[in-house]
């Protein structure tokens, strides 16, 4: 057990009936009911001597990289609000003495260790819910307006202080023209100066302006919450695509083997027609009751809802594998999605069935996002296989690592 020594409260599962800083001294699962998606919650010093997981000039660094998601905001007298997209070279930055602008770093938590341990202890929300963790850097009187988010959020103060003024949302008509989504009429109903350690938590729709009083660093927790019509659409291409895949398969096979799985259109009642260009009801009905029966099958479509939910970001690459005996036990990469179902287990956008006791240790892996050197002697060789394979996209890593 050694090598999990080193990675402690942010990959073991959270106890939920907890009272914790982190939440006010709620527990998480009062937190849950009273505040997620329902109340705002100011949190004092909810990680009491926090460190920013990056420093401003290691954030830059990232802003220049072009698999990360980076902005500059910035607000004038004459040209009023103003937003670029990254990346940014170190010399595209306006100086730092200069008042009222902010750069804000989508996914630093896929690469940042810190920033990973940091959104971890969020994880009493499931990862299927979880986004990212986004880093903004501002200087005096900086912040990108006041708005509203579709997601529940947690703004961490890392360093510096930052005045946030929130209120419900009355009004969501927007400043006309402006490249970012600033409210053109905000009526806060509290203001509060957030010191490093600080956090507030909104839950979607409400009216909120974070202004950095002197130079500050914030941390946004934020959720995914894809819309009803996404969620149909991206499940049924997958099934689809399975579908295909399955004809594909079933092509090879002899017809009667075929026709059993997939029968033919049949029409022995149908009479002869004076109207030959009107499509059979028959063959209407035909149409319906096999798309009926495709998408009857729940576990197509729970496996497709799993394999979407676990696609990593279309950005993300992952890292040359490194030479790693399993036997020394792993976790998963940062940038490594993994989730599970009754019987299934998802990463980064793949499917398996899993039973008995190696589905008990994969769901291990997706919660604790670790195996420990004893876990792995337990999987069967098939599982052991599947790691290795893992391994080599490099979306294992080592426990020591
Ligand atoms: C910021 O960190 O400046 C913006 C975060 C937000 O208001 O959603
Ligand atoms: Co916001």
């Amino acid at each position: 057990m050694e090598d999990m020594k080193k990675h402690p409260p942010q990959t073991s599962p959270l106890d939920v009936t907890r009272a914790t800083p982190l939440l006010g001294g709620l527990s998480p699962e009062a937190f849950m009911r009273r505040h997620w998606q329902k109340k705002p919650l100011l949190i004092r010093q909810a990680i009491p001597g926090v460190v920013s997981p990056v420093s401003r000039r290691e954030l830059f660094d990232l802003a220049a990289r072009d698999d990360v998601s980076s902005r500059l905001v910035q607000q004038t007298a004459a040209q009023g609000w103003t937003l670029r997209q990254g990346p940014f070279s170190s010399t595209q930055w306006p100086a730092l003495k200069k008042p009222g602008w902010t750069a804000l770093v989508q996914g630093v938590d896929r690469l940042v260790p810190a920033a990973h341990e940091l959104l971890s202890r969020f994880r009493f929300v499931p990862d299927a819910r979880l986004d990212d963790l986004m880093v903004s850097y501002a200087t005096d009187g900086g912040g990108v307006g006041p708005h509203f988010d579709s997601y529940d959020v947690f703004l961490l103060q890392v360093q510096g202080q930052r005045r946030w003024r929130i209120g419900r949302l009355r009004e969501p008509r927007l400043v006309p023209d402006a490249p970012l989504k600033v409210l053109s009429h905000f009526e806060p109903e509290d203001e509060w100066i957030l010191e490093p350690g600080d956090m507030l938590y909104l839950p979607p729709r409400w009216a909120h302006d974070g202004v950095a009083v002197g130079e500050c660093m914030t941390c946004s927790i934020g959720f995914r919450a894809p819309a009803r019509d996404e969620f149909a659409r991206e499940v049924l291409q997958r099934v689809l695509d399975a579908a295909q895949d399955d004809a594909e398969e079933a092509a090879q096979q002899p017809d009667s083997v075929r026709n059993s799985a997939s029968p033919l259109y049949r029409d022995p009642q149908q009479m002869a027609t004076d109207s030959p260009g009107r499509i059979p009801p028959a063959m209407q009905a035909f149409a319906q009751e096999a798309i009926a029966r495709l998408m009857a099958d729940p576990n197509s479509q729970a496996r497709a809802l799993g394999e979407w939910l676990s696609e990593p970001l279309a950005s993300t690459w992952f890292d040359e594998p490194l030479p790693l005996a399993l036997e020394e036990g792993l976790r998963l990469d940062a940038r490594t999605r993994m989730l599970y179902d009754d019987r299934h287990v998802f990463i980064n956008g793949e499917s398996y069935r899993a039973a008995g006791r190696d589905a008990k240790l994969m769901r291990c892996l997706a919660d604790q996002r670790c195996l420990s050197a004893e876990q792995v002697a337990q999987l069967s060789e098939e599982a052991l296989g599947l790691l290795d394979e893992w391994l080599q996209c490099g979306w294992l890593v080592s426990c020591q690592g």
